[in-house]
């Protein structure tokens, strides 16, 4: 998608569709509308006295050939209320106006600046919006994708960094894509062999170094945990290393950023039920937004040093395939008692996690599709926070609030260590069902050590089950904007 300014008058300004938003209650004279030239809006004013502009949220109303403007098109967009509006709503208006515009086939639209602040907002929701999840449809496109958006000044002076905020908005919208594209792939073709290929590719085109370590490493440096998970599978495992080094940085932090990275999880012998397993090619979400993040703070090109570690494998019953009862040598020494197959992705990270402090990091996340729990507790909507270092979940959740992603803290406490105690093994891999996401990030968590470390446990938040008017349902992302903000965060 081509983005660029344009500083013309409004009403002289020719484009596709001008697209401005209005709030309840006076639709036609508060928001953005208000910019528009007194021709135009004395039209609207009249669209709101018989009741069909109302500016109810994500409202769309679509005039031709507007009065008093250049623009094929006016689209006014419902902005909902005004006291309750803030850079999360105007994110889901330009969301909305794009899906609604691509949807009849108009391919760009100019959309009109409020205030100059909006500029990285904007460009990366329309970005965001012009996502679908259906790369294998034969029919796809009919070229209903945006092919360009235009940021409308009319004329009045940007703020200074300006440019750069559209560049921002433009990283960090392809980046958040490319994590979603890669969760939708189905597992047949995301093996952890091509994780590791798209991993190589997205490094090598923005300059990062990236190591590949395959069955004989894996077993070389023996990372027990890992490796009892891949034996099930006839595809190889995989550990993914992506540095990213700067010019400059502080020798401290290391960022570690770890991702799970299980490219299909069917339980194994301990198998899930059949209804929803297609839902588990979804289960190297975590992965997926450690490479997007990293591909985007390379572009960015903040002051912090990060190391992303991604374990993959699938997880999959067979004659070889690790077993209830088995226990298991984890990289750190560690025993683990495998109570439950299925409870694989903290098993996989505890070698993981071993691995990036071995590489040296000295401050570590974790993103995982770790519980179903997690989904019980916070839904869809929210990412669970885990960690002991409160300054370092609290950078976490500042970021999290800024970048407008919704996550919430839930505890760890010694208290719930009884509950994966093993009889015969240093760990059990399950803690039962009660605070199942607890349980299974301080799994996690007891193989960071000292080393301050985040999980957040994204297993309800990956996906989207329902379309909005401003998003496909599918992959979302969501993280990505998190960790691109902390770490850019932590440079300044
Ligand atoms: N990948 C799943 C968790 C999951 C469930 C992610 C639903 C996305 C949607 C994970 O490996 C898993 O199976 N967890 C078990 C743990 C249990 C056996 C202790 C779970 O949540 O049931
Ligand atoms: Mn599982
Ligand atoms: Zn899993």
């Amino acid at each position: 998608m081509k983005t660029e300014f344009r500083h013309e008058p409004l009403s002289q300004l020719a484009c596709p569709a001008l697209v401005v938003y209005g709030f309840e209650g006076s639709p036609a004279a508060k928001g953005s509308v208000g910019r528009l030239p007194a021709e135009t809006r004395g039209f609207l004013e009249e669209l709101q006295s018989v009741g069909e502009l109302t500016g109810r949220a994500f409202e769309c109303t679509l005039i031709h050939l507007p009065a008093g403007l250049a623009a094929t098109r006016l689209l006014i967009v419902g902005a909902g209320k005004s006291e309750k509006f803030n850079s999360r709503q105007l994110r889901h208006v330009v969301g909305t106006a794009a899906r609604y515009l691509r949807g009849r086939g108009v391919r760009g639209f100019a959309w009109v600046l409020g205030e100059a602040a909006e500029v990285e907002a904007v460009v990366e929701a329309a970005l965001l919006a012009d996502f679908d999840p259906d790369r294998y449809r034969t029919e796809r496109d009919n070229g209903k994708h945006l092919d360009h958006l235009e940021l409308a000044t009319g004329g009045e002076a940007l703020v200074p960094d300006a440019e750069a905020a559209l560049e921002r908005g433009r990283v960090i919208g392809e980046a958040q894509n490319f994590t979603r594209e890669l969760v939708n792939e189905p597992a047949n073709r995301m093996t952890p062999t091509l994780l590791a290929t798209r991993a190589e590719a997205m490094a090598a085109r923005f300059g990062m170094e990236c190591q590949i370590l395959g069955p004989a490493e894996i077993q070389g440096l023996k990372m027990g945990a890992l490796w009892a998970v891949a034996q099930g599978s006839e595809e190889p495992a995989r550990m993914v290393v992506v540095r990213y080094w700067p010019e400059g940085a502080p020798e401290q932090p290391v960022v570690g950023l770890i991702g799970k990275g299980i490219t299909f999880d069917s339980g194994g012998i301990s198998l899930k039920p059949g209804e929803s397993m297609h839902e588990m090619k979804t289960d190297m979400a975590g992965g997926a937004t450690v490479l997007g993040a990293m591909q985007a703070i390379a572009q960015l090109k903040p002051k912090v040093r990060v190391i992303g570690v991604i374990p993959a494998t699938e997880n999959l019953p067979s004659g070889k395939a690790y077993k209830p009862g088995d226990v298991i040598t984890s990289m750190s020494g560690k025993t683990i008692e495998i109570l439950n197959t299925d409870a694989e992705g903290r098993v996989v990270l505890a070698d993981a996690l071993t691995f990036a402090k071995q590489l040296g990091c000295t401050a570590l996340i974790d993103l995982a599709t770790l519980t179903g729990a997690v989904t019980t507790a916070l839904g869809n909507i929210t990412t669970g926070v885990f960690g002991w270092n409160q300054e370092w979940v609290d950078r976490v959740l500042a970021a999290a609030r800024t970048a407008g992603e919704k996550m919430w803290q839930l505890p760890v406490d010694e208290d719930y260590r009884d509950q994966y105690k093993s009889t015969i093994a240093d760990l059990a891999n399950t803690g039962g069902r009660p605070g199942g996401a607890i349980t299974g990030a301080m799994f996690v968590g007891e193989f960071a050590g000292d080393t301050p470390w985040v999980h957040l446990d994204i297993a309800g938040t990956r996906w989207a089950n329902d379309e909005k008017p401003y998003r496909s349902k599918g992959p979302t992302g969501h993280g990505l904007r998190t960790l691109v903000r902390l770490l850019t965060d932590l440079a300044a």
